[in-house]
Order: structure tokens, then C-alpha cells, then sequence
């Protein structure tokens, strides 16, 4: 090694020890004759000081350095002089003087300062140089980070006699919703292999192959479009088990949560067992699959009273089949023109009509539709809001998927404005009984909510064909802090039930049997029951590092644009490469 000790392990139990070290020069000042230095390397920082009257070679070259090179100090640890110590650095009471100062590689000036958590960069720049953005602290702690939370889920895994099994990237279309990314196979023209946008149903063949107890950190594809929690290609934590009912899965996955955030993030806040709603409830309560439960604002159903009111909007609404809802945020009665037709505008961005605010004050109930409501309505939504002098209540009248969808939206952005939510706090939350189906209206056709794969609730089966959107899902994703960070099921194992869900979705039989026909055979060899579910692995690192998106917690991420910039890819390739390939790229006129 061209070094004895990390540049910030040492401490004052070195004091008089000569020390070899090696890194980056991180800052340089120089004092009129001495010259001081941060050096960095992964451990930390340490200062390093250039005396001419102790060495003067060793001067020389650091007068040489600059940001970023890489040099080799050979020093004497000693005691920095009274008064010079830095509290703030672990390294802060001692400095080293150096003795012998080798450059082992110099560096350009950089694009950007290393010596700040990097927000106010361009991300653009800092993807474009992502190996000198990981130099910064913050990110080289994201990945540490990353490194212990997969260690702790692959000890919590291994004591339980879970076996890591790697599953192939060049395989067939595996549908979980989302656009393939295919390959074109040169030995075969005109096929193509498809990347696995999860490995659902490799792991399943492996509960047939008597695996037991399978889990993978698998990498999944899946080409859809881009939003801070989403990456073309991103990780899962991958399960499954045979023999299992849901509660054993929900067990196994609590556990090792729990274990995850008591050993990487320890000074984090959980409530365990963690609470369990069914999608109904949450989306009545909070208009949300994956609801923030660190707070409560919850949804107020207000639909019956105004069947019968003289309000004709809510009225109308209430009576056709849709809902009245309100939410009541506390504080905020005050709120002027321009700050409720912000509201407004967010609501409408969500799909809603409109939005009707009620301000309660102390002399009374102000805002626009005030006036068209009793005295007795204006009572009944402030008892069922708890809305008292000084809050405002916000109400959507729409169809019940567009009301949870303002309301559910205007709860988060409450939660931001007003700071209702605890950072210090994981809000964990199994959703359970989701709806099997969900209505492609675009399509005209029934899609999975889940998966295929997934199985109907037993009391539920003998619906399938005759009324499928009452047909209840034996899934359930775990959410954390409104977001989604998990989901799985229990499968379906017999062959007629996986071929009924086929023909639901509109697979003929003989389309059934061409994509799926291996995992349709295999059910006739004795398949276990199983069940399993997929962490989203980058979105749990993503909370564990307080970090806003995924990028973060990713080495080499692609932009909102699928692009990585860094390799500038993706990019073209020769023609005798396509040639090979078989394939003839075609640009459409865009006019
Ligand atoms: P699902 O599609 O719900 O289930 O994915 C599981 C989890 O993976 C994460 N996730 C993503 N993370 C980053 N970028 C993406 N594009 C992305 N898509 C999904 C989410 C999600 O909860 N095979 C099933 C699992 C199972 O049934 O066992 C599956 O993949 O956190």
C-alpha cells in the first residue's frame, strides 16, 4: 500500500508517529511561508502542513499542488499549536508536517467544486463528471450507505436460510406493465431477447424447483417514463417463498426493514408492527395507495349530507355517483386570493373541476360559496373536519378517483407547506386487498394491477369472470413515507386459475401458451404454493439517505431522460455492427 493509515483515522493517540499517506488534495492555503493542506481520501480529511525550516523539499513540491491532485505525504503526526484545532473535524487536534510530498498524478481544474454537497450544481454537469461528483462527501456516504443497507438485508436473509440465486438479464418479455428493452440476437435474425423487467416469473419456476427460500439484488428494466423515483434500470430486493401465506412474507419483510433501518440509520423513528390498511381504506382516508402516514389530515367524507343541499354543484356530484370530500388544513384561514387560486390551479393540474374553500373564522365562515351553504352545513362539515377558528377547509366534488387524486395531492402539499411531517420518522404501512383488475378505458381491455402472476382472494375466485373489478388480489405493497417501496403477492400454482387470468387479460390460449407456455407447464409438475415480493431498492436507500430522488443513491444514473451522460448513451453503432444484427435503422420523416 502507498500509505499507513487513512487520512482521517488519525487522532491524537498518533501524536510523534511518522505516518505514510496517500490522497486528494481537497483545500490549500497558504500562510506566508507555511503551506496548509486538506488531504482527502475515503476515510476523511486531515491537514497537512508544509514548513520549510523542517522540510524544505517536501515545501517545495506542496507549493506545487492544486485541487485535486493526488500526492503521497510521508509526516510526523504531532499536537496542532493551542487555538489552531478544528472541533468540527474528526481529525481536527492534530496535523501532520510533512516530510517527503510525492505527486503521483496531477489534475485540470475542475468543473466544479468537490467541497460542497453539490445541490446547487447543474445536475446535467455533475452526471456528465459523475466520477468526480462521487468524490464529495455526500455521495461517497450514499454509497457506503447503499453498501450496509444490502449487507444488512443479505445477513437478515442468510440467518433464515434464504439462498441468493442470479437469474439471467437476456431472457423473454416478462410484463409488469411497463415497455421491454430488447436485444437483437445476431446467431438468430430477426429474434430478440427482451431484459427482464423484474425476474417474477424466473423466481417462480425456482419455488417449482424446489428453492424454498429465494432472494436476489436483481437488476430490472423496464422503459417507461422518468420521475425522481423511477430509472430505466433500477434494483429490487427480490423474494420468494413456498408454502407461505401472506403473513409469513409480511413477517419475513417487517423484519428485515426493521433490522435495515435499526442498523444503517439508527437515530430513525418507526412504529412497529407496522399498521395495515386495505387499498379501500387507504384511498378513502388519504387518496392514496401509498399514503404519508407521519402526519394525519385525513380525507372527510361529506357526500351524503349534500344529496340533499341547496349547494347545486356538490349536489349534482353527490348524486351521480361521485363524492363530496373535504380535508382541513390547520392554520391556514388566512389565506389570501392569490394563495387559494394557487391551490386551485394544483387541484386542476390533478384532474379536478375545481377546488371550494371554506375559511373558519372568528366571525364566522368566509369564502366564495359560503353563502350558498345553511348554517346547519357549515356546522356539520366543521363537527365531522374538526374544523375550528383559523383553519380552512378545502372540498373537491368530483368522481371518487379524482377526489382522492386532488385531495390525496393537496395533503402532500399541505404536509410540505406547513411541515407536518417528521424527517426523523419512518412511516411504515402495509397496503393489503387490492383490486385484482383495473379498466384500461384507452384500450378497452382489463389489465392487472399487480401482476398476472398474482392470485384472486379464495371468497373472491368465483367472480372472476362475471364481475372482475370486485374481484380482490391476494397482493399488498409496503409503503414508506408516501412512497411505494415494495409490493408482491401470493401466486397463483395451478395451471386452470393461471389460464382463466390469461383469457380475463386477453390472451387467446394459443397467446397465452406462446409467452407464457414454460410457466404454464411447469404448474403441471407439482408447483408449490408461493408467494414473494420485490423491494424497490434504490427508493429504500433514497429514504435512508434523506435524499429527494433515486440519482442520488445511484452511482451512474440516467437523466429524466433516459440518457446517460457520462458514456453518452445511448449512441450509435456502426453498420456493420447493425448489418450483424440484422437490422436496418429507419428514420421517420418528422415532418
Ligand atoms: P413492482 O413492479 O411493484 O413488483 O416493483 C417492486 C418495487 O420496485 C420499485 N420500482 C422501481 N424503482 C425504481 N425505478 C423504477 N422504474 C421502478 N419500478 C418499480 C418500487 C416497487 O414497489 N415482480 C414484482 C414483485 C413481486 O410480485 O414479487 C414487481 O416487480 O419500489
Amino acid at each position: 500500500m502507498l500509505k499507513t493509515h487513512g487520512c482521517g483515522e488519525l487522532r491524537p493517540a498518533h501524536i510523534g508517529q511518522m505516518v505514510e499517506l496517500a490522497g486528494w488534495v481537497h483545500r490549500r492555503r497558504d500562510h506566508g511561508g507555511l503551506i496548509f493542506i486538506d488531504l482527502r481520501d475515503r476515510s476523511g480529511l486531515v491537514q497537512v502542513v508544509g514548513d520549510p525550516s523542517r522540510s524544505a523539499p517536501a515545501h517545495t513540491v506542496l507549493d506545487e499542488v492544486r485541487l485535486e491532485y493526488v500526492i503521497q505525504v510521508r509526516g510526523l503526526v504531532r499536537r496542532r499549536p493551542a487555538g489552531a484545532e478544528n472541533p468540527n473535524l474528526p481529525t481536527g487536534e492534530i496535523e501532520v508536517e510533512a516530510h517527503e510530498v510525492r505527486i503521483l498524478n496531477p489534475a485540470r481544474p475542475l468543473p466544479f467544486s468537490i467541497d460542497d454537497d453539490g445541490r446547487r450544481i447543474d445536475e446535467a454537469v455533475r452526471l456528465r463528471y459523475r466520477y468526480l461528483d462521487l468524490r464529495r462527501a455526500r455521495m461517497q456516504r450514499n454509497l457506503m450507505l447503499r453498501h450496509q443497507t444490502t449487507r444488512a438485508i443479505r445477513d437478515y436473509l442468510d440467518a433464515r436460510g434464504f439462498v441468493e440465486v442470479e437469474t439471467p438479464i437476456l431472457i423473454k418479455s416478462t410484463p409488469e406493465g411497463a415497455r421491454d428493452f430488447i436485444v437483437p440476437s445476431r446467431l438468430h435474425p430477426g429474434k430478440f431477447y427482451a431484459l427482464p423487467q423484474s425476474p417474477q416469473q424466473l423466481k417462480q419456476l425456482l419455488m417449482v424447483a424446489g428453492l424454498e427460500k429465494y432472494y436476489q439484488i436483481a437488476r430490472c428494466f423496464r422503459d417507461e417514463d422518468l420521475r425522481g423515483d423511477r430509472q430505466p434500470e433500477f434494483t429490487q430486493l427480490d423474494l420468494e417463498m413456498s408454502f407461505v401465506d401472506r403473513e409469513d412474507i409480511l413477517q419475513v419483510i417487517e423484519g428485515l426493514l426493521m433490522e435495515v433501518v435499526q442498523r444503517v440509520t439508527p437515530h430513525k423513528r418507526f412504529r412497529a408492527p407496522f399498521p395495515r390498511l386495505t387499498y379501500a381504506e387507504a384511498m378513502a382516508r388519504y387518496g392514496s395507495d401509498k399514503p404519508d402516514l407521519r402526519f394525519g389530515m385525513e380525507l372527510v367524507d361529506l357526500t351524503d349530507m349534500f344529496r340533499e343541499s341547496g349547494f347545486e354543484m356538490f349536489r349534482a356530484a353527490a348524486r351521480s355517483g361521485g363524492q363530496v370530500k373535504a380535508l382541513r388544513a390547520p392554520g391556514c384561514a388566512g389565506y389570501s386570493r392569490r394563495e387559494i387560486d394557487e391551490l386551485t390551479t394544483y387541484v386542476k393540474s390533478l384532474g379536478a373541476k375545481g377546488l371550494v374553500t371554506l375559511a373558519f373564522t372568528g366571525d364566522g365562515v368566509k369564502g366564495t360559496v359560503a353563502k350558498f351553504l345553511t348554517e346547519g352545513e357549515q356546522a356539520i362539515i366543521a363537527e365531522r373536519t374538526g374544523a375550528g377558528a383559523g383553519d380552512l377547509v378545502c372540498m373537491v366534488a368530483d368522481a371518487p378517483e379524482t377526489v382522492a387524486k386532488a385531495l390525496g395531492g393537496l395533503r402532500l402539499l399541505f404536509r410540505d407547506r406547513l411541515r407536518l411531517a417528521d424527517p426523523d420518522e419512518f412511516a411504515f404501512a402495509w397496503i393489503l386487498e387490492f383490486p385484482m383488475f383495473e379498466w384500461n378505458e384507452e384500450e378497452g381491455r382489463w389489465e392487472a394491477m399487480h401482476h398476472p402472476f398474482t392470485s384472486p382472494m379464495d371468497e373472491d375466485l368465483d367472480r372472476l369472470e362475471t364481475d372482475p373489478a370486485s374481484v380482490r388480489a391476494k397482493s399488498y405493497d409496503i409503503v414508506c413515507n408516501g412512497y411505494e417501496i415494495g409490493g408482491g403477492s401470493i401466486r397463483i400454482h395451478r395451471r386452470d386459475v393461471q389460464e382463466r387470468v390469461f383469457r380475463l387479460l386477453g390472451y387467446t390460449p394459443e397467446q397465452a401458451r406462446a409467452r407464457f407456455g414454460h410457466l404454464l407447464e411447469a404448474f403441471e409438475f407439482g408447483a408449490p404454493p408461493h408467494g414473494g415480493i420485490a423491494l424497490g431498492l434504490d427508493r429504500l436507500v433514497m429514504l435512508l439517505a434523506d435524499e429527494p430522488n433515486i440519482r442520488e443513491v445511484i452511482a451512474f444514473p440516467k437523466t429524466a431522460s433516459a440518457v446517460d451522460l457520462l458514456f453518452d448513451a445511448p449512441s450509435e453503432v456502426d453498420e456493420r455492427q447493425l448489418r450483424e444484427l440484422h437490422i436496418r435503422v429507419v428514420r421517420e420523416d418528422p415532418g
